[in-house]
């Protein structure tokens, strides 16, 4: 029966040994023991062959198995691997498909600690790397070399936004034999179907809304068939994985996904609306606006919109000025991450956004990244109103 993603969410992973709990039991720790080395031999063997079975803690348990398979039934694709942490994701993810002397297309919107390991990791490794722009579509051909095995993406871009033709890109790296990966935490796998879109493997920041509590550092890597073998190779051999306890608190971050999304894209649309209509306000980047350059695309491909988006102020705001309104702030935290329960609001200063791109141009005024939470949003319009008025 195919169901539906509410129901998804609220009844995957849960099997269990003895009784069916609502919730699964949690396999926390490092040691499977055996009695006899036939059955390790034997587990080991089939876990060699990439069946499902239980060696050391490291290499998966029920646990870790019950909320791979539920981010795979939800994300679709194959299978799915676990990381410590949304940038652990990324880097199994890269390192999974690339050599020495291979080439990535990078999109130049990417989040920065991405586009820090290309910079230093994969240059070191013999990688090279040619950022994009993200408004490139079937013209990313032009860019690819001999030597290029992977195309990234990002989309919408880290704190600017930018929706990517996906269909358009993955249409191409298949006709030159290019693997895709797409870092899809803004849109969750209920947002945006990536494997629908032709990609080939997503990185997920579970630490993000997929968790949703601000209290756990999670990634997930999922793959299509071809390229998860090489996804868990390489998870392996680096020692990826994460915690039991972790990933009971992501299960339980699960059955709430799809209530706290819808109230993440309510408050944060109702806010950004609002923001279009301040005088301090130069534009909002938010996909889901009329007023975003490519909310065509965003409607095409989306199913909906979550709670990060960007305004950027007039000019004749100071960094300064941007700064204390921030600081002014009683419900905003200051903050990196995004995707929990609360509000936090981030400044983004031309200087900043200019070490973080290299083919995009870079706005020269002040912006401000906010990821609005589950708060009341007439709580949150008011204190973002009282914010504005130490502008002036
Ligand atoms: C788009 C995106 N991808 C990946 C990450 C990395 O996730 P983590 O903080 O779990 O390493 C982040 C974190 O902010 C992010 O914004």
């Amino acid at each position: 029966m195919k169901k539906n993603t509410n129901t998804l969410c609220a009844t995957t992973a849960r099997h269990s040994d003895a009784i069916q709990m609502a919730n699964p039991p949690m396999y926390q720790g490092s040691t499977i023991i055996y009695e006899r080395m036939a059955d390790l031999a034997a587990a080991h063997h089939a876990y060699e062959n990439g069946q499902e079975s239980y060696t050391y803690g490291r290499k998966g348990t029920p646990t870790s198995r019950m909320l791979c398979e539920a981010l795979t039934e939800l994300e679709g694709g194959h299978r799915a691997y676990l990381c410590p942490s949304g940038l652990a994701a990324l880097s199994t993810a890269l390192l999974s498909q690339l050599s020495s002397g291979d080439h990535v297309l990078m999109v130049d919107t990417v989040y920065s600690p991405t586009r820090d390991l290309c910079e230093h990791v994969l240059k070191r490794l013999g990688v090279s790397t040619t950022y994009y722009n993200p408004f490139l579509g079937k013209d990313i051909a032009d860019l690819i070399q001999p030597n290029t095995r992977v195309i990234f993406l990002e989309s919408p871009g880290s704190l600017t936004l930018e929706i990517q033709d996906v269909p358009a890109i993955t249409a191409v790296a298949k006709a030159h034999n290019i693997v895709t990966i797409l870092d899809n935490t803004w849109a969750t796998p209920l947002y945006f179907k990536a494997f629908e879109h032709g990609v080939d493997i997503v990185v997920q920041a579970v630490t993000k809304y997929l968790g949703g509590h601000s209290d756990v550092l999670m990634g997930a890597v999922i793959a299509n068939q071809a390229a998860y073998k090489s996804v868990r190779n390489t998870a392996h051999q680096t020692g990826q994985f994460a915690g039991g306890m972790d990933i009971s608190l992501v299960l339980r971050g699960l059955r709430t996904l799809p209530t706290r999304l819808r109230e993440h894209e309510r408050n944060a649309l109702q806010i950004a609306q609002w923001f279009e209509t301040q005088d301090a306000v130069d534009y909002v980047r938010h996909p889901a606006l009329p007023s975003h350059p490519q909310h065509a695309l965003w409607q095409r491909d989306f199913l909906g919109s979550t709670g990060l988006f960007t305004v950027a102020f007039k000019p004749e705001y100071s960094a300064a000025q941007i700064n204390a309104m921030v600081e002014s702030y009683d419900l905003f935290g200051i903050g990196y991450s995004w995707g929990g329960f609360e509000s936090l609001a981030l400044p983004v200063h031309p200087s900043h956004l200019a070490h973080v791109r290299s083919v995009t141009p870079v706005t020269q005024q002040s912006m401000v990244r906010y990821q609005i939470g589950l708060e009341g949003v007439d709580d949150l319009i008011a204190d973002l109103q009282a914010g504005l008025s130490i502008l002036g």
